[in-house]
Protein backbone atom coordinates (compact mmCIF):
# COMPACT_ATOMS: atom_id res chain seq x y z
CA UNK A 1 0.00 0.00 0.00
CA UNK A 2 2.83 2.04 1.07
CA UNK A 3 4.23 1.54 -2.24
CA UNK A 4 1.16 2.41 -4.49
CA UNK A 5 1.30 5.84 -2.08
CA UNK A 6 4.24 6.56 -3.02
CA UNK A 7 4.20 6.02 -7.30
CA UNK A 8 1.15 7.83 -7.14
CA UNK A 9 2.99 11.21 -5.28
CA UNK A 10 5.28 10.60 -7.88
CA UNK A 11 2.75 10.75 -10.37
CA UNK A 12 0.90 13.39 -9.18
CA UNK A 13 4.07 15.89 -8.89
CA UNK A 14 4.74 15.28 -12.49
CA UNK A 15 0.99 16.59 -13.53
CA UNK A 16 0.75 19.68 -15.89
CA UNK A 17 -2.40 21.20 -17.42
CA UNK A 18 -2.37 23.16 -20.75
CA UNK A 19 -5.77 25.00 -19.15
CA UNK A 20 -8.18 25.10 -17.19
CA UNK A 21 -10.46 22.39 -18.45
CA UNK A 22 -7.45 20.33 -17.61
CA UNK A 23 -6.89 20.87 -14.88
CA UNK A 24 -10.47 20.09 -14.01
CA UNK A 25 -9.93 17.04 -15.29
CA UNK A 26 -6.77 15.81 -13.07
CA UNK A 27 -9.34 17.19 -9.98
CA UNK A 28 -11.89 14.71 -11.11
CA UNK A 29 -9.40 11.79 -11.56
CA UNK A 30 -7.26 12.83 -8.39
CA UNK A 31 -9.37 13.91 -5.93
CA UNK A 32 -13.22 13.19 -6.54
CA UNK A 33 -15.41 10.86 -4.51
CA UNK A 34 -14.16 8.23 -7.20
CA UNK A 35 -11.15 9.58 -7.90
CA UNK A 36 -7.61 7.83 -7.19
CA UNK A 37 -7.16 9.22 -4.18
CA UNK A 38 -10.36 8.89 -2.57
CA UNK A 39 -9.96 5.50 -3.41
CA UNK A 40 -7.24 4.61 -0.88
CA UNK A 41 -9.27 6.18 1.61
CA UNK A 42 -11.79 3.23 0.98
CA UNK A 43 -8.76 0.81 0.94
CA UNK A 44 -7.61 2.17 4.51
CA UNK A 45 -10.23 -0.02 6.41
CA UNK A 46 -8.09 -3.54 5.24
CA UNK A 47 -4.90 -2.12 6.17
CA UNK A 48 -3.52 -4.70 9.23
CA UNK A 49 -3.97 -2.07 12.62
CA UNK A 50 -0.03 -2.21 13.01
CA UNK A 51 -0.24 -0.40 9.60
CA UNK A 52 -2.66 2.16 9.75
CA UNK A 53 -0.82 4.90 11.64
CA UNK A 54 1.76 4.77 9.17
CA UNK A 55 -0.40 4.45 6.30
CA UNK A 56 -3.03 6.51 7.31
CA UNK A 57 -0.16 9.57 7.72
CA UNK A 58 0.58 9.02 4.36
CA UNK A 59 -2.61 9.04 2.59
CA UNK A 60 -3.26 12.56 4.15
CA UNK A 61 -0.36 14.07 3.41
CA UNK A 62 -1.05 12.46 -0.60
CA UNK A 63 -4.62 14.36 -0.22
CA UNK A 64 -3.23 17.26 0.94
CA UNK A 65 -0.31 17.40 -1.78
CA UNK A 66 -2.60 16.52 -4.58
CA UNK A 67 -5.01 19.20 -3.69
CA UNK A 68 -2.05 22.14 -3.70
CA UNK A 69 -0.66 21.31 -6.87
CA UNK A 70 -4.21 20.94 -8.79
CA UNK A 71 -5.10 24.28 -7.14
CA UNK A 72 -1.98 25.71 -7.73
CA UNK A 73 -2.62 24.91 -11.31
CA UNK A 74 -6.43 26.30 -11.15
CA UNK A 75 -5.27 29.23 -10.10
CA UNK A 76 -2.44 30.00 -12.43
CA UNK A 77 -5.23 30.28 -15.43
CA UNK A 78 -7.72 32.57 -13.09
CA UNK A 79 -5.30 34.81 -12.67
CA UNK A 80 -3.82 34.67 -16.30
CA UNK A 81 -0.10 34.02 -15.09
CA UNK A 82 -0.44 30.66 -17.03
CA UNK A 83 3.70 30.75 -18.64
CA UNK A 84 2.90 31.04 -22.20
CA UNK A 85 -0.87 31.53 -22.99
CA UNK A 86 -2.03 35.59 -22.93
CA UNK A 87 1.68 36.73 -23.36
CA UNK A 88 2.27 39.00 -26.25
CA UNK A 89 5.68 39.48 -27.46
CA UNK A 90 5.59 41.74 -29.50
CA UNK A 91 3.74 44.31 -27.45
CA UNK A 92 5.95 47.80 -27.03
CA UNK A 93 7.65 47.97 -23.11
CA UNK A 94 5.82 50.29 -20.52
CA UNK A 95 7.91 53.63 -21.10
CA UNK A 96 9.86 55.36 -18.62
CA UNK A 97 8.46 58.92 -18.04
CA UNK A 98 10.33 61.68 -17.81
CA UNK A 99 10.77 64.10 -14.95
CA UNK A 100 10.31 67.80 -15.87
CA UNK A 101 12.72 70.88 -14.53
CA UNK A 102 11.20 73.00 -11.82
CA UNK A 103 9.79 75.83 -13.25
CA UNK A 104 12.31 78.09 -11.24
CA UNK A 105 14.96 76.40 -12.83
CA UNK A 106 13.72 76.95 -16.23
CA UNK A 107 13.50 80.46 -15.18
CA UNK A 108 16.61 81.56 -13.52
CA UNK A 109 18.19 79.13 -16.72
CA UNK A 110 16.16 81.56 -19.22
CA UNK A 111 17.79 84.71 -17.28
CA UNK A 112 21.19 83.23 -17.34
CA UNK A 113 21.40 82.68 -20.91
CA UNK A 114 19.75 85.74 -21.92
CA UNK A 115 22.33 88.06 -19.87
CA UNK A 116 25.10 85.36 -20.74
CA UNK A 117 24.51 87.08 -24.73
CA UNK A 118 25.64 89.99 -23.31
CA UNK A 119 28.48 88.84 -21.74
CA UNK A 120 27.73 88.53 -18.13
CA UNK A 121 29.32 85.67 -16.66
CA UNK A 122 27.50 83.39 -13.20
CA UNK A 123 29.34 83.62 -10.06
CA UNK A 124 27.90 82.22 -6.97
CA UNK A 125 28.16 83.15 -3.42
CA UNK A 126 27.54 81.53 0.16
CA UNK A 127 23.47 81.48 1.81
CA UNK A 128 25.18 81.82 5.16
CA UNK A 129 26.72 85.70 5.31
CA UNK A 130 28.25 88.08 8.02
CA UNK A 131 26.85 90.92 8.72
CA UNK A 132 29.50 93.40 6.49
CA UNK A 133 28.80 91.59 2.93
CA UNK A 134 24.71 91.39 3.48
CA UNK A 135 24.98 94.53 5.01
CA UNK A 136 27.35 97.11 6.04
CA UNK A 137 29.67 97.27 2.93
CA UNK A 138 26.13 97.60 1.34
CA UNK A 139 26.17 101.05 2.58
CA UNK A 140 23.37 100.56 5.38
CA UNK A 141 23.29 102.33 8.21
CA UNK A 142 23.80 100.62 11.56
CA UNK A 143 20.46 101.19 12.82
CA UNK A 144 18.75 100.09 9.39
CA UNK A 145 15.51 98.26 10.30
CA UNK A 146 16.61 95.64 7.74
CA UNK A 147 19.12 94.49 10.24
CA UNK A 148 16.34 93.51 12.72
CA UNK A 149 15.56 90.04 13.99
CA UNK A 150 11.91 90.72 12.67
CA UNK A 151 13.13 90.87 8.81
CA UNK A 152 16.57 88.39 9.07
CA UNK A 153 17.42 85.46 10.47
CA UNK A 154 20.25 85.50 12.70
CA UNK A 155 22.33 82.24 13.33
CA UNK A 156 24.54 83.81 15.89
CA UNK A 157 24.82 87.55 17.52
CA UNK A 158 27.93 89.11 18.07
CA UNK A 159 30.01 88.45 15.56
CA UNK A 160 26.76 88.33 13.55
CA UNK A 161 26.36 85.28 11.21
CA UNK A 162 23.03 84.87 9.30
CA UNK A 163 21.52 83.82 6.14
CA UNK A 164 21.76 86.31 3.67
CA UNK A 165 18.65 88.67 2.62
CA UNK A 166 19.53 89.32 -1.17
CA UNK A 167 21.95 88.45 -3.30
CA UNK A 168 23.38 91.65 -3.36
CA UNK A 169 25.87 89.80 -0.79
CA UNK A 170 27.71 88.56 -3.67
CA UNK A 171 28.60 91.85 -4.98
CA UNK A 172 30.51 92.22 -2.41
CA UNK A 173 32.03 89.66 -2.41
CA UNK A 174 32.57 89.49 -6.29
CA UNK A 175 34.34 93.56 -6.02
CA UNK A 176 36.44 92.51 -3.03
CA UNK A 177 38.17 89.88 -5.34
CA UNK A 178 38.10 91.44 -8.83
CA UNK A 179 39.07 94.52 -10.35
CA UNK A 180 37.00 95.79 -13.13
CA UNK A 181 35.86 95.28 -15.84
CA UNK A 182 33.62 92.63 -13.83
CA UNK A 183 30.07 91.99 -15.32
CA UNK A 184 28.44 89.47 -13.94
CA UNK A 185 25.03 87.93 -12.83
CA UNK A 186 24.22 86.10 -9.15
CA UNK A 187 21.07 83.70 -9.01
CA UNK A 188 20.89 82.24 -5.76
CA UNK A 189 18.53 81.31 -2.98
CA UNK A 190 17.55 84.16 -0.16
CA UNK A 191 16.05 83.95 2.99
CA UNK A 192 13.81 86.45 5.04
CA UNK A 193 11.60 86.40 8.06
CA UNK A 194 8.20 86.73 6.52
CA UNK A 195 4.94 84.98 7.48
CA UNK A 196 4.30 82.63 4.41
CA UNK A 197 1.34 83.47 2.25
CA UNK A 198 0.01 83.25 -1.45
CA UNK A 199 3.11 85.94 -2.37
CA UNK A 200 5.29 85.95 0.69
CA UNK A 201 7.91 82.87 1.41
CA UNK A 202 10.21 82.92 3.94
CA UNK A 203 12.88 81.33 1.27
CA UNK A 204 13.27 82.98 -2.39
CA UNK A 205 15.29 82.96 -5.48
CA UNK A 206 16.90 86.44 -7.00
CA UNK A 207 19.43 87.04 -9.93
CA UNK A 208 21.83 89.58 -9.40
CA UNK A 209 23.68 91.72 -11.79
CA UNK A 210 27.04 93.82 -11.48
CA UNK A 211 28.62 95.79 -14.57
CA UNK A 212 31.56 98.07 -13.50
CA UNK A 213 33.96 99.39 -15.62
CA UNK A 214 34.82 102.88 -16.55
CA UNK A 215 31.94 104.98 -18.09
CA UNK A 216 29.30 102.83 -17.42
CA UNK A 217 25.87 105.01 -17.30
CA UNK A 218 22.55 105.06 -16.23
CA UNK A 219 21.57 104.67 -20.29
CA UNK A 220 24.03 101.20 -20.04
CA UNK A 221 21.46 99.37 -17.28
CA UNK A 222 18.61 101.20 -19.44
CA UNK A 223 19.42 99.89 -22.03
CA UNK A 224 20.55 96.16 -20.50
CA UNK A 225 17.53 96.17 -19.15
CA UNK A 226 15.12 97.10 -22.01
CA UNK A 227 16.72 94.11 -23.96
CA UNK A 228 16.61 91.60 -21.33
CA UNK A 229 12.98 92.15 -21.09
CA UNK A 230 12.21 92.20 -24.35
CA UNK A 231 14.01 88.59 -24.47
CA UNK A 232 12.06 87.50 -21.85
CA UNK A 233 8.49 88.62 -22.04
CA UNK A 234 8.51 89.39 -26.16
CA UNK A 235 9.79 92.01 -28.31
CA UNK A 236 6.70 94.57 -28.06
CA UNK A 237 7.47 94.50 -24.47
CA UNK A 238 8.30 98.28 -22.59
CA UNK A 239 10.00 99.16 -19.86
CA UNK A 240 9.73 102.05 -17.04
CA UNK A 241 11.81 103.37 -14.24
CA UNK A 242 10.58 104.83 -11.05
CA UNK A 243 12.77 106.37 -8.77
CA UNK A 244 13.23 104.18 -5.41
CA UNK A 245 15.73 104.19 -2.76
CA UNK A 246 18.61 101.26 -1.60
CA UNK A 247 21.43 101.87 1.04
CA UNK A 248 23.61 100.76 -2.28
CA UNK A 249 22.63 102.39 -5.44
CA UNK A 250 22.34 106.23 -6.12
CA UNK A 251 20.27 106.77 -8.19
CA UNK A 252 18.05 103.83 -7.58
CA UNK A 253 15.06 103.01 -9.41
CA UNK A 254 12.21 100.21 -9.58
CA UNK A 255 11.54 98.48 -13.17
CA UNK A 256 8.25 97.93 -14.97
CA UNK A 257 7.74 95.82 -17.41
CA UNK A 258 4.49 96.53 -19.72
CA UNK A 259 2.01 94.46 -18.44
CA UNK A 260 2.78 90.49 -20.77
CA UNK A 261 -0.88 89.76 -20.13
CA UNK A 262 -3.14 92.47 -20.99
CA UNK A 263 -0.20 94.16 -23.64
CA UNK A 264 -0.67 97.00 -21.18
CA UNK A 265 -4.01 98.22 -21.28
CA UNK A 266 -4.99 97.04 -17.94
CA UNK A 267 -6.09 93.31 -16.19
CA UNK A 268 -6.07 91.86 -13.10
CA UNK A 269 -2.33 90.70 -12.93
CA UNK A 270 -1.19 94.17 -13.22
CA UNK A 271 -4.12 95.64 -11.04
CA UNK A 272 -5.14 97.82 -14.38
CA UNK A 273 -2.05 99.83 -14.41
CA UNK A 274 -0.51 98.00 -17.70
CA UNK A 275 2.32 98.02 -15.46
CA UNK A 276 4.20 95.08 -13.40
CA UNK A 277 7.31 95.81 -11.02
CA UNK A 278 10.12 93.29 -11.77
CA UNK A 279 13.01 94.53 -10.21
CA UNK A 280 15.20 97.05 -8.14
CA UNK A 281 18.02 98.48 -9.57
CA UNK A 282 20.35 101.98 -9.98
CA UNK A 283 24.07 102.70 -10.20
CA UNK A 284 26.37 101.60 -7.81
CA UNK A 285 26.56 103.89 -5.18
CA UNK A 286 30.47 105.31 -4.62
CA UNK A 287 30.84 104.42 -1.07
CA UNK A 288 30.84 100.80 -2.01
CA UNK A 289 32.74 100.50 -4.77
CA UNK A 290 35.43 102.27 -2.43
CA UNK A 291 34.39 99.92 0.77
CA UNK A 292 35.11 96.92 -1.73
CA UNK A 293 38.47 98.16 -2.73
CA UNK A 294 37.15 99.65 -6.29
CA UNK A 295 38.48 103.19 -7.03
CA UNK A 296 35.15 105.09 -7.36
CA UNK A 297 36.89 107.87 -9.46
CA UNK A 298 37.89 106.06 -12.10
CA UNK A 299 34.95 103.45 -11.84
CA UNK A 300 31.36 103.50 -11.81
CA UNK A 301 28.69 100.68 -12.54
CA UNK A 302 24.81 99.39 -12.47
CA UNK A 303 23.63 96.74 -10.26
CA UNK A 304 20.03 95.19 -10.43
CA UNK A 305 18.17 92.42 -8.80
CA UNK A 306 14.69 90.34 -9.40
CA UNK A 307 12.90 87.66 -7.80
CA UNK A 308 12.32 84.63 -9.68
CA UNK A 309 9.56 83.66 -7.98
CA UNK A 310 7.89 86.49 -9.47
CA UNK A 311 8.63 86.53 -12.49
CA UNK A 312 7.71 82.90 -13.11
CA UNK A 313 4.43 83.98 -11.34
CA UNK A 314 4.02 86.39 -14.14
CA UNK A 315 4.95 83.97 -16.88
CA UNK A 316 2.94 80.79 -16.40
CA UNK A 317 0.16 82.28 -14.82
CA UNK A 318 0.59 81.15 -11.44
CA UNK A 319 -1.09 83.20 -8.55
CA UNK A 320 0.03 81.34 -5.23
CA UNK A 321 4.13 81.40 -4.90
CA UNK A 322 3.58 78.28 -2.16
CA UNK A 323 3.14 76.08 -5.27
CA UNK A 324 6.69 76.31 -6.05
CA UNK A 325 8.01 74.68 -2.87
CA UNK A 326 5.36 72.34 -2.17
CA UNK A 327 6.90 69.80 -5.11
CA UNK A 328 3.10 68.68 -6.02
CA UNK A 329 4.05 66.33 -9.43
CA UNK A 330 0.57 67.31 -10.57
CA UNK A 331 2.05 71.06 -10.87
CA UNK A 332 5.73 70.32 -11.84
CA UNK A 333 4.45 68.03 -14.59
CA UNK A 334 3.11 71.01 -16.03
CA UNK A 335 6.52 72.69 -17.40
CA UNK A 336 8.46 71.06 -19.92
CA UNK A 337 11.10 72.36 -21.07
CA UNK A 338 14.69 72.22 -22.97
CA UNK A 339 16.01 74.63 -20.88
N1 LIG B 1 18.86 93.73 -3.25
C1 LIG B 1 17.63 94.40 -3.65
C2 LIG B 1 16.45 93.64 -3.05
O1 LIG B 1 16.62 92.54 -2.59
C3 LIG B 1 17.48 94.49 -5.12
C4 LIG B 1 18.54 95.34 -5.80
C5 LIG B 1 19.68 94.75 -6.28
C6 LIG B 1 18.38 96.71 -5.93
C7 LIG B 1 20.66 95.54 -6.91
C8 LIG B 1 19.32 97.48 -6.55
C9 LIG B 1 20.46 96.91 -7.04
O2 LIG B 1 15.33 94.13 -3.06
Amino acid sequence: MLDRIKSLHDEIACITAANKDEAEELRIKYLSKKGLVSKLFDEFKNVPVEQKKAVGAAINELKNFATEKINGLKEAFQSGHSGAEGLDLTLPGDSISLGSRHPLSIVRNEIIRIFSRLGFVVSEGPEIEDDWHVFSALNFAPEHPARDMQDTFFIEKDPDVLLRTHTSSVQVRVMEKTQPPIRAIFPGRVFRNEAISYRAHCIFHQVEGLYVDENVSFADLKQTLLFFSRELFGEKTEIRLRPSYFPFTEPSAEMDVSCSICGGKGCNVCKHTGWLEIMGCGMVDPNVLDLCGIDSKKYTGFAFGMGIERIAMLKYGVKDLRLFFENDVRFLNQFQSAL
